[in-house]
């Protein structure tokens, strides 16, 4: 049954035609659109009776529930032991946070080791962790001719000291996908850790903690049609010998350990819904008793079986136009393209696009190093990203208003 993007569109108000609505959306990579059953799902918890966790009264229950659900969808969704799934503000505060635990049992003469393809999230975190506890960095650089990250540049890093190796499972700049299991092999060879970062990696393809050799891993919902949250995953037993810093009566039970504070209980919900909608993404073949992981796995190979095949539209497309350099090279890539243009700043481009109600950021979306690494500095480029419900008249909306940029 092919992927039906009408009836996965029909979910997204943003998407409809209306003031201030109706653009075509190439931002996913930044933040994708929000389904209406995501929103109802936040809704729902908000506005029923609602306390912190427990079993005494319907609101306590309500937000055990949520909490619940919410590590069994993550859990189905990365292939990983609810227990393992931590919640948090964001990606980059989990990774933070999560630095500087690891980094209480470093100290000089241990090493770090991080990549020039990351976000900075996935860099920084490691850098300053590292430094305040006097460990040595390492720097893994990727080939700016493909936008590759070898596995054999990060074995070069690799050494009895090596603590943990975090690198990216796809660059949010280039689209890249690095080849995770391979490094992790490596990584582990050597007696270290991996830490992947899943953000731009999770809303592209099917996840599974174990099979990516991943130790820890984290993502974030609000990219995978979810709303505004972090999620960090890995083995229970993983966990259990970290102590981060927490409040003396928060519990010190694994996952809650690494949950400051109260936790979101209505994004928690949010996240659940997000999860079950990709779970119906592409899964009508399936029976109806297929497991949620099952249907996940399906609606994901027909997701990048249609996101392929508007990508390669987009590339067409840019490669008809006129002084377009496409940076995104790598062998194997998620549907997103970073573009410069020979006569024209990419700023300039971004805002034409906008006034066409055409939604495609500039810059460098944080990927602080590979945007310096290729040679593109602070300014970066533009940055098409394709989601779950990008269709063929939104591709077609791109580029006539790229060519109508191009032309001016
Ligand atoms: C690849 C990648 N890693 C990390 C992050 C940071 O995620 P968060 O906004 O949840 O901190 C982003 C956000 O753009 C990203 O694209």
């Amino acid at each position: 049954m092919p992927y039906d993007v009408a009836r996965v569109r029909s979910h997204f108000p943003a998407l409809k035609p209306g003031p201030g609505t109706g653009a075509a959306h190439f931002d996913g990579p930044g933040g994708s659109q929000t389904p209406d059953v995501v929103a109802q799902a936040v809704y729902d918890v908000l506005v029923a009776p609602l306390a912190n966790q427990g079993d005494a009264t319907a609101a306590e229950r309500n937000a055990e529930a949520a909490v619940v659900g919410a590590r069994a969808a993550m859990g189905d969704l990365l292939a990983v032991d609810p227990a393992g799934v931590v919640f948090g503000r964001s990606m980059t505060q989990l990774t933070m946070d999560l630095a500087r635990t690891l980094a209480k049992d470093w100290g000089p003469g241990d090493e770090v080791v991080v990549t020039r393809l990351d976000h900075d999230s996935n860099v920084r975190s490691w850098v300053l962790a590292a430094e305040a506890v006097g460990a040595t960095v390492r720097w893994v650089d990727f080939d700016p001719a493909t936008g590759e990250l070898d596995p054999a540049r990060v074995a070069e890093q690799l050494g009895d000291r090596t603590r943990l190796v975090a690198f990216t499972g796809a660059s949010n700049l280039l689209g890249s996908l690095t080849d995770v299991r391979a490094i992790a092999d490596l990584v582990h060879a050597a007696g270290a850790q991996t830490f992947v970062d899943g953000v731009h990696l999770v809303p592209h393809a099917p996840v599974d903690l174990e099979a990516l050799g991943a130790d820890f891993l984290a993502c974030s919902p609000y990219k995978f049609l979810g709303p505004h949250c972090g999620v960090l995953v890995a083995r229970p037993e993983t966990f259990a010998p970290l102590r981060p810093d927490k409040l003396v009566p928060a519990s010190d039970d694994v996952p809650e350990r690494f949950e400051i504070g109260t936790l979101p209980y209505e994004l928690m919900a949010g996240t659940t819904a997000a999860v079950d909608f990709l779970a119906g993404l592409g899964s009508y073949h399936l029976p109806p008793d297929a497991s949620r992981r099952d249907r996940l796995v399906a609606s994901f190979t027909a997701l990048e079986e249609h996101e392929d095949a508007l990508l390669e539209q987009v590339e067409a497309g840019l490669g008809a136009l006129p002084g377009v350099t496409v940076w995104s090279r790598a062998r194997r890539r998620t549907p997103t393209l970073l573009a410069t243009f020979a006569d024209h700043d990419v700023q300039d481009v971004r805002r034409h696009l906008a006034s066409r109600n055409v939604n495609a950021p500039a810059g460098s979306f944080y990927a602080y190093e590979a945007s310096r690494r290729l040679g593109l500095g602070a300014a970066g480029g533009l940055r098409i990203g394709l989601a779950p419900y990008t269709d063929d008249a939104d591709v077609d909306r791109l580029l006539e208003a790229l060519g109508e940029a191009l032309a001016r």
